[in-house]
């Protein structure tokens, strides 16, 4: 790999310890991948938050980085493990509130954005067409490839800081034009609604693994295409999808590619799968956070109804939106917790719900295994008409 004048003195340890550590895990990947050179970015996501998922050696590791780190380009960060503020109200213990505050205040030194969210393009993190970034939520960075028309590999948590802090990335896989053309084409049977698009994304993803789908007969609504992103994301690696007429990037031509019909009754299957457990003593709602429209949406038909059940209930979202929406909020908090900053899967609810439902297929894919969870899968009225 070529490495300019500049990128040879960070390498020796010229521009201090976390720009060499850096360097050489970049140096390392890109080899590994077979790229040429390292090339600009315009920002960074880091996942790699939440003290339940990196633990004490997370903290090491972050901390050596802190030392003399600091991020060269626009950098924000993925949920962590509470809301850091209510931590009490989630039923979150006073040492793992210390070290996750801890792990913040490490990132918080080296300059990035601390206001914790998966969806950090709906807030000041929007890369424009073309860009080339580095980011580290799955959900966000295909959300990024395929509606935004930025560039990024599917980047690991150390991979992502690395980058931020040189502010460059290898330049190999979806960096480049060649790997950005579509593998298959979807079909979306007529009649399956923008809220079952987590389920289509499941089930596009458990059939057809990492690829890239391109999407017929789908339409764009900004939320249904991050609900789509999440759940290929979980189930089939996707980092990469198109839609046709929504995507800027559009193929010359589908010709010869091979078609997979979804259709209604893969739906029910994927919801079927999704449903391990069927009395829910916590109702998640906002995987991906929940965007300024979906909180209105939801408060919209909440308004007038009353609660007629104990079941505890989290609105996930980021502390953007969720400033963004002061009366739809007081709407939600007769119903539940509007929680910032976190998300049902990154907080160690293990022990504290026994089955959660959410209308996410990424949260129904991921809870049982990293929160020890029975999970039902339904969509956001089946949720809440549970509760009323
Ligand atoms: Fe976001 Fe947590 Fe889902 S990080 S995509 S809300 S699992």
């Amino acid at each position: 790999m070529q490495l300019t004048p500049e990128e040879q003195e960070m390498l020796a340890g010229r521009h201090g310890n976390a720009k060499r550590k850096a360097m050489e895990l970049l140096v390392a990947l890109g080899t590994i991948y077979g790229a040429d050179r390292l090339i600009p970015i315009t920002s960074a996501h880091l996942s790699g938050v939440s003290y339940k998922t990196i633990g004490e050696g997370g903290i090491d590791f972050l901390e050596e980085m802190a030392r003399d780190g600091k991020v060269a380009v626009p950098t924000t960060l993925n949920p962590m493990g509470m809301d850091s503020q209510r931590w009490r109200e989630m039923g979150i213990g006073e040492r793992f509130a210390e070290r996750q505050l801890h792990i913040i205040s490490l990132y918080e030194r080296m300059g990035v954005d601390v206001s914790c969210t998966c969806t950090p393009y709906l807030l000041t993190n929007r890369p424009k067409v073309g860009e080339h970034i580095a980011w580290a939520e799955s959900s966000a960075l295909s959300f990024a490839n395929s509606v935004l028309g930025a560039r990024t590999n599917r980047e690991g948590g150390p991979g992502a800081l690395a980058a931020a802090i040189t502010g460059r990335t290898p330049n190999y896989g979806l960096h480049l034009d060649r790997n950005r053309r579509p593998t298959h084409v979807v079909e979306v049977e007529e009649g399956i609604t923008r809220e079952e698009w987590s389920l289509v994304g499941h089930t596009v993803g458990r059939k057809l693994g990492a690829c890239i789908p391109f999407f017929r007969g789908l339409g764009n609504d900004a939320n249904g295409l991050k609900s789509l992103a999440a759940a290929m994301a979980a189930s089939g690696s996707v980092a990469m999808f198109m839609v046709d007429k929504v995507t800027p990037e559009q193929p010359d031509s589908l010709e010869g590619l091979p078609v997979l019909k979804v259709t209604r009754k893969d739906v029910e299957e994927t919801v079927s799968r999704l449903r391990t457990g069927d009395r829910p003593d916590l109702i998640a709602i906002g995987c991906p956070h929940l965007s300024e429209r979906e909180i209105k949406e939801l408060a919209g038909y909440l308004d007038g109804k009353e609660k007629r059940s104990g079941v505890e209930v989290w609105f996930c979202t980021s502390k953007g939106v969720w400033l963004r929406c002061p009366k739809e909020r007081a709407v939600l908090e007769r119903f539940g917790k509007v929680l910032c900053d976190t998300c049902m899967v990154v907080a160690p609810i293990e022990g504290l719900h026994q089955v959660t439902a959410s209308d996410s297929a990424k949260a129904c894919a991921y809870l049982p295994g990293l929160c020890s969870q029975k999970v039902f899968c339904g969509t956001q009225r089946e949720l809440l008409e549970m509760i009323l």
